[in-house]
């Protein structure tokens, strides 16, 4: 099978307040996207890469793709994740899968970039990244009042990289009614069945300063 990977970098990251876009902010030495990057070189298939950068950017993100993958496309990406994850998928040619990827998800292990891809093989159908919820989840009212307790044994938190047959989610995102957070929703409503496999915690988001911090203390090499 063919596999493409779209790595989504292209937000401007303003909750983090770190001066730069997101995926450009410094991280151990390097970029959170290079990071990113070296997450999907270490894929055991080689897939297509197409990164998607601010436009402003899309120099800067070339030479980081070239040299810590080494081949690859660049493309400007939108104002919101979707247009940039659709700007993305009008390069994943003749791809089989495609997975969407977060650059801001910067220690993402390269075995759940495999395994996102062995689930939609195996199954013909999405598959994303997902991990039981800790915390106990009220729904709230305007103010602060509980409206319920809603039972988290039902619940994923779900990660990126999220897999997809290339051919559903192109027309998913063609037929695309609204606006949406993850592309698994866009699957949802073009009446795609989407499952949840096994996600990992190192997959988390850098979102804000104390993400960031976390990820710098997960790089730190052990002192002896
Ligand atoms: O803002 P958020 O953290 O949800 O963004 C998730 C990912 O989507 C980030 O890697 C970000 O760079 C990307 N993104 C994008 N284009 C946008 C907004 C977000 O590529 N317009």
């Amino acid at each position: 099978v063919k596999v493409a990977v779209i790595v989504v970098a292209a937000g401007s990251g303003t909750r983090l307040a770190a001066g730069a876009p997101k995926a450009f902010v410094p991280l151990a030495g390097s970029t959170i996207l290079e990071h990113a990057l070296h997450s999907v070189a270490g894929m055991r298939d080689e897939p297509h890469v197409i990164v998607v950068a601010p436009a402003e950017l899309v120099d800067d993100a070339r030479g980081m793709l070239s040299r810590v993958i080494g081949r690859g496309e660049v493309v400007a990406g939108g104002a919101t994740r979707q247009a940039s994850v659709a700007a993305g998928l009008a390069l994943v040619g003749d791809a089989d899968i495609v997975l969407v990827h977060d650059a801001a998800r910067a220690l993402t292990p390269s075995a759940l970039f495999d395994r996102v891809v062995d689930a939609v093989a195996a199954s013909g159908a999405g598959a994303i990244p997902g991990l039981p919820v800790s915390d106990t989840i009220k729904r709230t009212a305007d103010g602060g009042a509980i409206v319920e307790t809603v039972d988290r044994s039902e619940l994923s938190a779900v990660q990126t990289p999220q897999g997809f047959p290339a051919a559903e989610l192109i027309a998913a995102y063609a037929s695309a009614a609204r606006d949406v957070t993850d592309d698994a929703q866009l699957m949802a409503d073009a009446g795609h069945p989407v499952a949840v496999v096994e996600g990992d915690p190192l997959a988390f988001k850098v979102t804000t300063l104390w993400d960031l911090r976390r990820a710098e203390e997960l790089l730190r090499p052990a002192s002896a």
